[in-house]
């Protein structure tokens, strides 16, 4: 794929999708050597996060199991600092292994507020295992455990994530043109 329009921008290939495949198998592999033996509930962060979920769950081969919350927090091209919350965490966390999966760590805002919220519920050991890592955007002291690909802070579109709620659709991931 050359250059996409969607909406009012224009948006280039920068991560194609075997670049993406092999990233997101390396993650995988990593888990499954990890955490075999801790039976670990996967959360899948929605909505950008399906994509990345639905590939790497493909390649966990360790028993586990998976549940899913809903945030949201950009505008646009622009994080609003905002956390909503739309769907919760309901599970019984007591003890066990949580590995957070994210389409793509930012400021860190969500995420933060995510590890802690698992903590909080009892969790022995939380994780974050994120298609994406934006280190020069983020706010807060930390880094993933497990990161497909590390980012220039530019604003992408494809795999899961999208502008303006398009985008997400697109198996590859593309970068605003300034
Ligand atoms: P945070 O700033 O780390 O809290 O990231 C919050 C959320 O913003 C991410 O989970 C994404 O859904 C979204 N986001 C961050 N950077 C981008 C981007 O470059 N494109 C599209 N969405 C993004
Ligand atoms: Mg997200």
């Amino acid at each position: 794929m050359a250059r996409v329009t969607i909406l009012d921008k224009t948006f280039e290939t920068s991560y194609p999708e075997s670049q993406i495949k092999d990233a997101v198998s390396k993650v995988a592999q990593a888990i499954n050597n990890d955490l075999k033996g801790s039976d670990p509930l996967f959360l899948c962060v929605l909505n950008g996060a399906f994509m990345f979920a639905a590939d790497l769950m493909k390649l966990v081969n360790i028993p586990s199991k998976i549940s899913f919350v809903k945030f949201a927090s950009y505008e646009g091209t622009q994080s609003t600092g905002v956390v909503k919350q739309l769907i919760g965490l309901n599970e019984d966390l007591t003890g066990r292994t949580v590995v957070i999966i994210e389409d793509i760590v930012d400021t860190g805002i969500t995420i933060e507020g995510l590890v802690k919220q698992c903590k909080d519920k009892g969790a022995a050991d939380v994780r974050v295992a994120t298609m994406l890592f934006k280190p020069q955007n983020c706010k807060i002291n930390f880094k993933p455990d497990y990161v497909a690909i590390e980012i220039p802070n530019d604003f992408i579109v494809g795999y899961g994530l999208d502008y303006d709620g398009y985008g997400r659709n697109i198996p590859e991931i593309l970068t605003l043109v300034k």
